[in-house]
Order: structure tokens, then C-alpha cells, then sequence
């Protein structure tokens, strides 16, 4: 049984990777969080917890941890990650890599020099939809798969608005680095890794300019907001095409738009077929010749656990896996492309 510590006790590991952990045959040596109360909750809720720290050194020197799950917010990821994987230790850290993609080659270099695993929680990777959409395309079933477009748009949210999250420096962006992380990385796996050609971005700060005033239906990480005094540098609003040496992609997100609707799916266009990916759920496709429509009913089992078995597993075979930083990597590259972009109002060679 491999041993582990958690760095990063906060939403992420309560709602996703601690209940994941609990059926997962795995010893959980150490809980750390910078702030005792959150570790120690964990402990409380998830006994197989042994200990409870707030320094992740204690972990990285100690010889029976095999590998570190790290859950901080963004800015964190680099420097946690390069000390777990300087220590000896194998890491899955949360999505995104970290705030760009210079940073993000720094830690897969530093993963193939320590003969390390590392792995990224795209957990959406591990999605039956998604298995499902990426073997029917793998098999030619949609024909020229010619076009996909991505719509991850919510209502009025935003997260800990002022804090973390909605400060560059410390997040690497807005609605892209934080939702389109998953949109396009799903989508470059369901393709099969086309190469990138070129892209171009428009990025919009546009509805909590004055953070005070702010109306939301909903946001999460309210604990990390600082409306008085903190910053809201990143994207609300984003919008851009890629061309690839397969299907050329275009993209709309939003965490927060006048528009009262959430529509959050990805579509496949061929010409034999093309697919609606509702996101998290299921999928439904249409028969060119028949033009018959088809929507999935299939369990959709655990996808956290599933990466955290895949990790585990892929620790002790050391085979790499999908969620491999170095399967990952491209869409950080896109990611910082398109920001550029966006930033430059200019249409990028990749
Ligand atoms: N895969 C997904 O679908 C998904 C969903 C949500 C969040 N995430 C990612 O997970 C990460 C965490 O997000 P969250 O919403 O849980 O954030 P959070 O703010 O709720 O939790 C992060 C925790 O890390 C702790 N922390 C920060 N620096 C630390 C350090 N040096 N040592 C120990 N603890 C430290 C903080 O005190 C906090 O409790 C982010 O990178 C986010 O993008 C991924």
C-alpha cells in the first residue's frame, strides 16, 4: 500500500479527493494545511487520516511518504510541487499545472530529472462521456471531425472575488485557466493531441468593476474574497479560436454574463456525426444518415477516484498516465497562448 500526504485542505480535497481517498486502498499519513482548523476538520471527517501538520516540509522529509496530493490554490502549485519532487516524492497536483506555461515545463523537467511521476488533476480525463467520445472518434466515427465548439458560460458567479482567484499574479488567469483548463484539455485529448497552429483571443474584465457592488447568484470561495482591498485583474469573459492539423476549435466562457442561463457542453461537428458533450454528464449524438439522435445513459462513476486510483496505480507501475504532466503540457502552452493573444489583440502563431 503506498503512503501519502495531502497538501491543501480546502474545497478541493473536502468535497473531491479525501472522499475519493476513503475508498481507496491507500494510507493517508499526513493532512496539511497553512491554517490547523481545516487540516484538523479533515481529520475529524476521514479517520484513516493520521496526522494533522501545517508545514509540508514534515512530509517531504519523511522517508515513508511515497507521494504528495497537492491541493493549494494556484500560486502555491510550483514551488509545493518542485519541493515534493526535489524530496523524492511523486506528485498529483490540482489543475491548472501553475500560472503559466514556462513554470509548467520547469516542473515536468524537473519530474523526468528525479524519475518522478506527475500528474495533473484533469480529472475529467477519467469521465465515461469522455472515454466513450475519444474511442468514437479514435475509430473515424464522425468522419473529417472538421470543427468543435466549447460553451463554458454561467449566470452572474465569480469566485472569492478579490482574492486568489481573481488576481493574476497569483491565479494565472480568470474563467480560462480556471474552467477552460478542463474544456480544452478534454477537447485536445478527445482528438487525439492535434498539433496547435494558431490562435487568436479577446479576454474581458468586465462585471465586478467595482467589486462592492457586485451582484452574484453564486459564488464559491467566498473565504478567499476581499472585496475592500483586494485586486480583480483576470477574465470574466472569454473568447477564441484555434487552428489545428485537425479540427479548428472556437470557445465562449464566462463565470459571469448578463445572460440568465448556464450552458456549459462541448459539440463535435463531422460529417458522418456530430456530438453534444453535456459537461460532467452525459452525451448525445446525431446520425448523419439516419439523422436520428442518440443520448448516453451510462453510470458515471467516480472521476476523482478514478485519477487518484489511475495515480496511484501509475506510481506503482510506473507507467505513465492521461493525466501525466507531460500528456498536459500542450494545453498549458494553449492556455498562455491564447492569453497572449488576447493581451497583444493579435492572432498568434503556436
Ligand atoms: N479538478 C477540479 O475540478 C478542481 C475543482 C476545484 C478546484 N481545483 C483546483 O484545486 C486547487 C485548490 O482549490 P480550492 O478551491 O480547494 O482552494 P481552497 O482555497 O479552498 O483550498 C486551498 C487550501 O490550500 C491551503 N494552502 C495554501 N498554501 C498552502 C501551503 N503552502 N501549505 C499547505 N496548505 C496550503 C489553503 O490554506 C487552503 O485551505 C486550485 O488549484 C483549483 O484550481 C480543481
Amino acid at each position: 500500500m503506498k503512503t501519502i500526504a495531502v497538501i491543501g485542505c480546502g474545497r478541493i480535497a473536502r468535497d473531491a479527493h479525501f472522499p475519493a481517498l476513503d475508498e481507496i486502498d491507500v494510507r493517508i499519513k499526513y493532512a496539511c494545511d497553512l491554517i490547523v482548523e481545516k487540516a484538523q476538520a479533515m481529520k475529524e471527517a476521514h479517520p484513516k487520516i493520521e496526522n494533522v501538520i501545517t508545514d509540508y516540509k514534515i512530509a517531504l522529509n519523511d522517508p515513508e511518504v511515497d507521494a504528495v496530493f497537492v491541493l493549494t490554490p494556484n500560486y502555491a502549485h510550483y514551488t509545493v510541487t518542485m519541493d515534493a519532487l526535489r524530496a523524492g516524492k511523486h506528485v498529483m497536483c490540482e489543475k491548472p499545472i501553475t500560472v503559466n506555461y514556462a513554470l509548467s515545463c520547469e516542473m515536468k523537467k524537473e519530474a523526468d530529472k528525479q524519475g518522478k511521476i506527475l500528474n495533473i488533476g484533469v480529472c475529467n480525463r477519467y469521465q465515461k462521456s469522455v472515454e466513450m467520445l475519444h474511442d468514437m472518434v479514435a475509430e473515424g466515427k464522425f468522419g473529417n471531425l472538421y470543427h468543435v465548439y466549447a460553451s463554458f458560460r454561467r449566470f452572474r458567479s465569480i469566485p472569492g472575488l478579490g482574492g486568489a482567484f481573481t488576481t493574476k499574479e497569483q491565479s494565472g488567469g480568470g474563467v480560462l485557466i480556471d474552467w477552460g483548463v478542463h474544456f480544452l484539455d478534454l477537447i485536445l485529448y478527445i482528438l487525439g493531441a492535434p498539433k496547435l497552429l494558431d490562435v487568436t483571443c479577446d479576454a474581458y474584465c468586465e462585471m465586478a468593476k467595482d467589486m462592492k457592488d457586485y451582484k452574484y447568484t453564486y459564488m464559491w470561495a467566498e473565504d478567499t474574497a476581499d472585496i475592500e482591498n483586494g485586486t480583480n485583474d483576470v477574465d470574466d469573459f472569454i473568447t477564441g479560436y484555434v487552428r489545428t492539423d485537425k479540427a479548428s476549435i472556437s470557445f465562449n466562457g464566462a463565470w459571469a454574463q448578463n445572460i440568465g442561463v448556464d450552458e456549459m457542453y462541448i459539440d463535435f461537428l463531422g460529417d458522418k456525426m456530430g456530438a453534444r458533450l453535456n459537461y460532467c454528464g452525459q452525451f448525445t449524438y446525431w446520425d448523419a444518415k439516419t439523422l436520428e439522435s442518440h443520448t448516453t445513459d451510462h453510470d458515471n462513476p467516480n472521476f476523482y477516484k478514478a485519477e487518484d486510483e489511475a495515480f496511484l496505480e501509475s506510481i506503482g507501475t510506473g507507467v505513465k498516465n492521461r493525466n501525466n504532466i507531460d500528456n498536459i503540457l500542450e494545453s498549458a502552452k494553449l492556455l498562455d497562448l491564447l492569453y497572449q493573444s488576447a493581451a497583444k489583440r493579435t492572432e498568434l502563431k503556436c
